[in-house]
């Protein structure tokens, strides 16, 4: 059976920086707090006139710099964002032209924080039934641009960014091993954008009433994203043959370091053996994982024969986990 691998991944991040002192000055917030309750120490945040397709243009280039493919390698673009340039087209369809490449397939999917890994359980699936060879991966999201400024339980947490992943046919890289993914749209209202949409159109009222950010039950959504991330990673080791001795990294969303600690705990894992970069970006929904797992690699972390597993929760509410098993 073919089997599909991670041959190159890179990120790209707006230049902006804004800190949790920066933050003090706009809400009623600490620094301290917010360490202490989420890990975050400041966030990239883009400009005005930056959109989502800027960033996912350079962390797809780096990506295909590291496997070595030219644009005419591309088979299809797959891009997890709930923050495309615009509602219509595709960003995916903007970013593919941008890239140079011709006549591909190319579609956004909204699956919130899980958006990248919803990404690699698709490519592995068209690459395995043989579809495709070649599929970019991206995830890319510009939460500050849906964020509400005045709403201290949600406004300390986002930042903005790109990640992305060159899957391929052909190794050696990181096998897309066992998986798990899943969603539950009886709770979408704990975390959701209520205008902008077909339900609530854009209105002057929807504007005035800062229906276009995003509102988050986080104590809610706190408890089921530290169950899901739990389940989804056991179930992807379970699905793959691998016990969990076996993982020698953790890379899981970046949206506290509370729940990380608990994914953690559940695989056994020692602090070494888990990537935190939450501190510097926030949480950039679908590209915290491609973002963190480019870190790794340039890092040296992911230097092979190595276990790592891939995990993360969202708006939906949806969830998933994977296990990379990178070898020579
Ligand atoms: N500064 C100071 N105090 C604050 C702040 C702030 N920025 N925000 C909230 N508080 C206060 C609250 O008002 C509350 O005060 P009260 O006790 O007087 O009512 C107190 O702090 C505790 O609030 P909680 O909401 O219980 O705080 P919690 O410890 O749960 O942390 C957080 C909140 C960080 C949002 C956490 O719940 C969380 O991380 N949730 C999960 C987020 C997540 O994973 N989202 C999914 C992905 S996002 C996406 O898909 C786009």
């Amino acid at each position: 059976m073919k089997k599909a691998y991670i041959v190159g991944t890179g990120h790209s991040v707006p230049e902006k920086i804004l800190t949790n002192k920066d933050l003090e000055s706009m809400v009623d917030t600490s620094d301290e707090w917010i360490i202490t309750r989420t890990g975050i120490k400041e966030r990239h945040v883009s400009t005005p006139g930056e959109a989502s397709s800027d960033f996912a243009l350079e962390a797809c280039r780096s990506a295909m710099e590291a496997a070595g493919w030219a644009p005419g390698d591309v088979d299809c673009v797959l891009v997890g964002t709930i923050t495309p340039d615009y509602p219509c087209p595709a960003t995916a369809c903007i970013l593919a032209s941008r890239l140079g490449l011709e006549n591909v397939p190319a579609y956004d999917f909204a699956a919130g924080c899980s958006g990248f890994l919803y990404g690699l359980i698709q490519a592995k699936a068209f690459i395995e039934s043989g579809f495709f060879e070649r599929i970019l991966v991206v995830g890319v999201e510009m939460l500050t641009k849906i964020t509400n400024w005045t709403d201290r339980n949600t406004c300390v947490l986002f930042g903005d960014g790109a990640g992305a992943a060159a899957v391929s046919s052909t190794g050696p890289g990181g096998e897309l091993g066992g998986w798990h993914w899943g969603a539950d749209g009886s709770l979408g209202d704990l975390l959701l954008m209520r205008a902008g949409g077909s339900r609530m159109p854009a209105s002057e009222e929807s504007v005035r009433q800062n229906l276009h950010t995003i509102y988050m039950e986080g104590r809610e959504v706190f408890r089921y994203a530290v169950r899901a991330m739990r389940d989804s990673c056991l179930k992807a080791l379970e699905k793959d043959g691998t016990p969990k001795s076996e993982v020698d990294l953790l890379i899981s969303h970046q949206a506290n370091t509370r729940i990380i600690d608990a994914t953690a705990r559940a695989l056994e894992l020692r602090p070494e053996q888990v990537f935190v970069n939450i501190h510097k970006y926030g949480n950039t929904s679908a590209a915290s994982i491609p973002i963190a797992l480019d870190e790794a690699v340039r890092e040296g972390l992911v230097v092979p024969p190595k276990n790592i597993v891939l995990a993360a929760f969202g708006a939906g509410l949806t969830w998933a986990g994977i296990l990379i098993k990178w070898r020579e």
